[in-house]
């Protein structure tokens, strides 16, 4: 069981969240457990104080280092834990950090607010400091649970079939490969016909190169590092009919 816990001044923003569809069954299977520390919890002056503005001057409050790491013992961090700063300056998580995450006895995320958290936090308890993207938020929150869901749904047996976890975005270095359902016709765009064919060998040849278009594409930066075979080569340079005419709107 992997445990996930949160240190936040808005524990009413993360345990919501984490109580629906596949976090929730993950959850009552005893795969996941999650707790949250809140700091204010353990501030010992009339007001509960937290934050204070920053030594040397300048807008904002940060987070006092004492009352964070207090929240962060308060959870027991195991041998092995991962305790992840959340921050706009720290690495870019990505699919690649959530595979090590989930293979970790317990990952505890620190949500900053407000200015952010005094530094020596990241210096003394921080084993890893991650941002989600280049923009700033309000607060660790969202970031937090963002990639606690994108650890949690790696854990084996999460996913009810993990042929799921297979061809999906970002597990070999590519992105995914659009997907269509029922109806077949729909505002008059169909349904490319290799997907109605039965041939399960070319149903996978087109999706790999529409996985392989796409990231050549949009994600140069991914694609220049993916490792390519000799297939994915042929099959870029293959002269494949990727999108089907107009069809009737019909199931
Ligand atoms: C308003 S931000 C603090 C910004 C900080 N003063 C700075 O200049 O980097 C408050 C908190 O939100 C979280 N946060 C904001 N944007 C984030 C991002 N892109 N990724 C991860 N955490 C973020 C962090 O926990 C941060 O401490």
């Amino acid at each position: 069981m992997l445990r996930v816990d949160f240190v936040s001044l808005f524990p009413e923003l993360i345990l919501p969240a984490l109580g629906h569809s596949i976090l929730l069954r993950a959850k009552e299977a005893g795969q996941v457990a999650f707790r949250c520390a809140n700091p204010r919890d353990f501030a010992e002056d009339a007001h509960r104080t937290v934050d204070h503005p920053p030594f040397g001057g300048g807008a904002g409050m940060v987070l006092m280092a004492p009352l964070v790491a207090k929240a962060v013992r308060s959870l027991d961090p195991v041998d092995g834990a991962a305790v992840i700063l959340t921050d706009p300056s720290g690495e870019r998580f990505c699919q690649r950090h959530a595979r090590e995450l989930a293979s970790r006895p317990q990952v505890v995320f620190l949500c900053g607010h407000y200015g952010g958290v005094d530094d020596r936090v990241r210096q003394r308890y921080a084993t890893q400091v991650f941002s989600i993207g280049d923009f700033v938020l309000t607060g660790g929150e969202l970031p937090a649970l963002v990639m606690a869901d994108a650890v949690v749904r790696l854990i084996p047996g999460v996913l009810g079939d993990p042929e799921s976890l297979v061809n999906e975005a970002h597990t070999e270095g590519l992105l995914g490969y659009p997907q269509f359902t029922k109806p077949r016709g729909f505002e008059g765009a169909s349904v490319p016909d290799v997907l109605l064919s039965g041939d399960h060998g070319a149903i996978a040849r087109w999706r790999r190169r529409q996985a392989l278009l796409a990231t050549r594409r949009l994600r140069p930066d991914l694609f220049a590092t993916a490792p390519l075979t000799r297939n994915d080569l042929k099959l870029l340079d293959e002269p494949i009919l990727d999108v089907s005419p107009e069809a009737e709107d019909t199931d």
